[in-house]
């Protein structure tokens, strides 16, 4: 691999040359660019003091490694930032010369140290940057306010629940009424059951394979939180040359930009809604009154859940772990949520770009703001005219504003996961804060899923036959490969050559989600109607429904452990495929566990409130001798009931929010 020296000189803005391999000597000479002085040892001692520092390399004699060096970050797609070297540093032993002579200025005693070590090595010096953090031996910290308050909440809502649970398991038999209703809403049995029940087959008004869903999104979420996961841990590695290298294979392209696999949430999102109200219209005529209504409902069953691991994020989850990297991975965390948790609560987090907080919670937002709209959409168009227009409309939009956003603030086409956007988590990536977490930017997903829903209703409506379809089934199967296909286009932006111009970068941001989109869109239909055999069974699978059922609570929890997993690193290793594998499997496992945890205690719970507060009177008298579980699943005959049945799931599908979902016969 390492054989070629490629100098090539491109002629952009600036004349600049770009370095795309070295070998291993030359990658050798080079300070490395992670490294951590002996964390424990340091700290061992009463003094001690750790500094996490970013040093940028400089020079005051013209030196050809330097240039060497910059010329080989300048390939930003698949190198690090290597001028900038990011060392924790014991500086009470490594420079403690440095250090006793000027105790009042840190940093120019840390950069004398650097300097020094630099200049005898490399004959480099450095400039370190402000904004380093340094670690003292931890005298236990003191709990704050926040901390006890949400710990109160915690230990209050497991009190309700074992008490909820006594009650539950004592008087069993008896009905569930007044306040009982809602105590029995905490029940831990209750919720377990829910969790584990299975996919059962409801009737429905019509037959539908909604049960494939559970099984896309289940695959889907693993694959996100696999993805923030490694994303996460490709720091503080021995061998960054290792990660660069493998930004050279192509089937790697294919998951990096598959950053897109969020559309689908939006679409399985979107297409509930509108399947589920169009058959909610049958019986109702639906007014603007229900848009208020419907959207506090899901805001209000989003918002309890997502709160209290907002508070867990800032309190105790603070405490996991410690380490060199905690400020960074965790502290910084943290302190933006503190500040801005409003944004959260409000649903707007992803229209700033100056929070670290809960980054990946933009879905969140971005699907409530699109929900919104949908809304807004579906009651404004009632005809199927009326419909075809605007969804052509919208869909039309949902690729421009993308294209147009790439062109003016002249962005990369797609959401190019460099090494050094692995490095700042997120943060200081255009396409990531103006492009991929906005909800207008993600019109797209939104509108293939509503079109969905609208056509799947209507071809149930006249009767539709599924095996009509099966002629089309082999050219159906390749929709799968087409998908990857489509990802792999992207790979134009890892290769070694210069970036690609901006018309193409318009292309990619103009042509990318819809064709992603519409190409997993067929392929949700097909598993709907349930024509084939290759995907369906496969997604249908039963073992899907209770991680579908956790995905939620996972999603929100996940990037929790990803965070602390790195921050309790305290010593540079060598990363390989290998490891890499063991750190998403251990993050996904983790997640799963507090996940279920998390759903039983709160999430169900909460939801059951909610439900009882909105549709509990309409309800109560008909089933008095069902169970809450029953209730949840049972045959519904009441065509009043059935239609807030079916509102309760339009205003709980999000993409992520498990619902016992149907599969006909
Ligand atoms: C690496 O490349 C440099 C510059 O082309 C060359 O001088 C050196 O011999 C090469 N080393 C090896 C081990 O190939
Ligand atoms: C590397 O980081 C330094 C400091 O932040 C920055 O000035 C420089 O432009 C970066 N180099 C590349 C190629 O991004
Ligand atoms: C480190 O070296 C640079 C470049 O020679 C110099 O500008 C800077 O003042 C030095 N820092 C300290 C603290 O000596």
């Amino acid at each position: 691999m390492f054989t070629k020296y490629i100098v090539l000189v491109v002629l952009l803005h600036t004349t600049a040359a770009v370095i795309y391999e070295l070998n291993e000597s030359d990658l050798a000479r080079m300070p490395p660019l992670f490294h951590l002085d002996n964390y424990e040892e340091c700290l061992q001692d009463p003094e001690g003091l750790y500094c996490m520092t970013e040093t940028l390399l400089v020079s005051d004699e013209p030196s050809p490694l330097l240039t060497m060096i910059q010329e080989y970050a300048a390939h930003r797609p698949t190198h690090y930032n290597r001028t900038l070297l990011r060392h924790g540093i014991c500086v009470t032993r490594t420079c403690k010369k440095f250090y006793e002579n000027s105790k009042e200025d840190l940093r120019s005693a840390l950069e004398a140290c650097a300097n020094e070590s630099l200049y005898n090595n490399y004959k480099l010096r450095g400039r370190v940057l402000e904004g380093f953090d340094c670690s003292k031996p931890e005298k236990s910290k003191p709990l704050d306010n926040l901390e006890i308050t949400v710990a109160g909440i915690c230990a209050a809502i497991l009190l309700v629940n074992i008490i909820a649970s006594f009650c539950d398991y004592y008087f069993e038999k008896k009905t569930a009424n007044g306040a009982l209703r809602y105590l029995y809403c905490f029940s831990i049995y209750r919720n377990w059951e829910k969790l584990v029940a299975p996919a059962t087959e409801r009737k429905e008004p019509r037959p539908l394979g909604l049960k494939g869903l559970h099984g896309i999104r289940v695959i889907n979420v693993l694959l996100t939180i696999g993805g923030h996961a490694l994303i996460l841990d490709l720091r503080f590695v021995e061998n960054p040359e290792y990660i660069e290298n493998l930004f050279m294979y192509k089937v790697l392209h294919i998951l990096l930009n598959g950053t897109v696999i969020m559309q689908t949430f939006l679409m399985i999102s979107s297409f509930l809604l509108v399947y589920h109200l169009m058959l909610a219209s049958e019986k109702h005529t639906l007014s603007w009154k229900m848009l208020p209504q419907q959207i506090l409902i899901r805001w209000l069953r989003l918002t309890l859940s997502y709160a209290l691991a907002l508070g867990l994020t800032v309190t105790w989850f603070g405490r996991l772990a410690s380490g060199p990297n905690w400020q960074k991975m965790v502290g910084n965390e943290i302190t933006d949520c503190r500040r801005n948790w409003w944004r959260h609560i409000l649903y707007i987090n992803n229209y700033y770009t100056d929070s670290e907080c809960m980054v990946h919670a933009w879905y969140l937002a971005a699907d409530l703001q699109l929900y919104c709209t949908a809304l807004v959409v579906f009651l404004a168009c009632r005809t199927p005219r009326a419909r075809k227009v605007t969804l052509s409309l919208l869909f039309v939009a949902g690729a421009v504003i993308p294209a147009y956003h790439t062109y003016r603030q002249k962005l990369d086409g797609v959401l190019v996961v460099y090494p050094e956007f692995l490095v700042k988590i997120f943060m200081e990536n255009p396409v990531f804060d103006y492009i991929y977490k906005r909800g207008h930017t993600n019109l797209i997903g939104y509108v293939v899923g509503m079109s969905m829903g609208y056509m799947v209703y209507a071809w149930q409506k006249a009767g539709g036959d599924p095996t009509s379809f099966r002629k089309y089934r082999y050219f159906y199967w390749t929709l799968f490969p087409m998908g990857c296909l489509c990802c792999l286009t992207g790979s134009l932006y890892y290769t070694h050559s210069p970036p690609p111009t901006l018309f193409i970068d318009v292309m990619f941001a103009a042509f990318m989600k819809p064709v992603f989109s519409i190409i997993i869109g067929t392929i949700l239909v097909g598993v709907v109607i349930q024509f084939e055999d290759l995907y369906r069974p496969i997604v249908s699978w039963r073992g899907w429904t209770i991680p579908s059922r956790l995905s939620f609570s996972a999603y929100l929890l996940h990037i929790g452990f990803a965070r602390n997993n790195v921050a309790a690193v305290t010593s540079v290793y060598r990363t390989s495929l290998w490891i890499m594998a063991l750190c998403i499997v251990k993050v996904i496992i983790v997640s799963m566990i507090a996940a279920v945890i998390f759903c039983i205690l709160v999430e169900t719970p909460f939801n059951n409130v909610v439900k009882e507060l909105i549709y509990g009177q309409k309800t109560d008298k008909k089933d008095k001798k069902e169970t809450l579980v029953d209730k949840d699943e049972h045959i519904v005959e009441k065509s009043d009931k059935l239609t807030s049945k079916i509102l309760d799931e339009v205003a709980n599908d999000n993409g992520f929010i498990r619902k016992r979902l149907v599969r006909s016969s």
